[in-house]
């Protein structure tokens, strides 16, 4: 799976549209996509003629701490086609980066959910449609992708902000121990101006050549298709705008791309381990595990928690079956167990255990 992430907080660039017109092209290439909105706009929901004020479940109800509200990513999928699911957003997503300000892991919650999705379907290409700024939200997507697209437009402002973006994937980058692939997707190109040619050569020198070969052009119909609801290669195959995104799926889902996309996904559980040592270390967190393939949602619950097993208790799942969450406790001694898929069960793996008055064996933690 490429999580691919389509980010630039200059506004009007093209985010929405590349991210509806890839995915809905990836889909055409046969591949399971997957469009996260990820804006409180609802561009990309409307985009695809889905009207996010009327909808219940959203990704708001994925990235939220309120445990009366919280759902699973594939539990609010809404399906466009065979191929392609959207996951809908509306302005009640605006909350989030107040409700998440200040609580820990809060950039993390989306690369979290995509983690934990149980979905029917395996997905190719998970693809992120970002807002127009660089809060919670935006640092949950880029967080959540091994691959980011700056659609820069060919106007005067087009480079304005573009450092501040690349500075925050370093960050990411450095935190994390990963490298996010970051290249820049020349949009609105108007090819009868000199000034689109100049912004151009600006855009190569400022990305060192990390630009797609495909350009999209100025093309009405992008805008027409958009007011429709439908991709525009749904709209007009024939036109600049369809080549163009189908050009660009097809340069994406190349063998060489996927060559290096592969190299990029497989320092994921690295990351994920860097992670949680990191995680540990600031916080002087206690990391427990789970080991098992089967296993769908994994929660555990103790006399820290008062035996409520919740959202917030759920293990996160790592490659290799292996499930794990980072818990602050005081130094002391603590009784748990784990609960798999609904049921409780004793920490196969410590044998440090404790049976009480009416014979249930609890784990016992120790924190030092
Ligand atoms: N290739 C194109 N040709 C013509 N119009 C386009 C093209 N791409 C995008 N547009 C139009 O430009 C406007 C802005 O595009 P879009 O909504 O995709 O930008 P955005 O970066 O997502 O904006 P925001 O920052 O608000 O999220 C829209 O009206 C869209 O239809
Ligand atoms: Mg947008």
């Amino acid at each position: 799976m490429r999580v691919i992430a389509i980010a630039n907080q200059k506004g009007g660039c093209g985010k929405t549209t590349t991210s509806i017109n890839l995915a809905a092209c990836l889909s055409g290439l046969k591949k399971n996509v997957l469009l996260i909105d990820l804006d409180p706009q609802g561009h990309a929901s409307l985009g695809l003629n889905v009207q996010p004020q009327n909808l219940a479940k959203t990704i708001y109800n994925v990235l939220t701490t309120d445990p009366e509200a919280k759902l699973r990513l594939d539990e609010i999928i809404v399906p466009i086609s065979e191929n392609l699911d959207l996951a809908p957003a509306n302005i009640l997503l605006s909350a989030i980066e107040q409700e998440l300000s200040g609580k820990p892991e809060r950039e993390a919650k989306l690369f979290q959910a995509i983690t934990l999705m149980v979905s029917k379907k395996t997905y190719d290409y998970v693809i992120i449609d970002c807002s127009p700024s660089l809060g919670i939200l935006t640092f949950n997507g880029l967080r959540a992708c091994t691959e980011l697209i700056a659609p820069v437009d060919t106007g005067f402002f087009s480079l304005h902000g573009i450092s501040r973006l690349l500075e925050t994937v370093n960050l990411i980058d450095k935190r994390l121990n990963c490298q996010i692939k970051v290249k820049a997707l020349i949009t609105m190109f108007d090819q009868r101006t000199k000034f689109s040619h100049e912004v151009k050569d600006e855009i190569y020198k400022y990305f060192s050549g990390n630009v797609f070969e495909t350009v999209i052009h100025n093309n009405v119909r992008v805008k027409e298709a958009s007011s429709y609801g439908v991709p525009v290669a749904a709209y007009d195959k024939r036109c600049r705008g369809a080549i163009d995104y189908i050009a660009l799926a097809n340069e994406i889902d190349s063998p060489k791309s996927k060559e290096k996309a592969k190299a990029v996904t497989n320092s994921a559980a690295e990351k994920i381990t860097s992670f949680i040592e990191e995680v540990q270390h600031v916080k002087k967190g206690t990391v427990v595990t789970f080991q098992s393939d089967n296993a769908r949602n994994v929660e555990i619950a103790g006399d820290f928690n008062n035996w409520i097993s919740s959202v917030d208790s759920k293990l996160e799942r790592i490659d290799n079956g292996v499930w794990a969450k980072v818990i602050h406790l005081k130094p002391g001694a603590y009784k748990y167990k784990f609960v798999v898929d609904g049921q409780w069960v004793t920490d196969p793996n410590n044998p440090n255990l404790e049976i009480d008055e009416v014979g249930n064996r609890n784990s016992i933690l120790e924190v030092k």
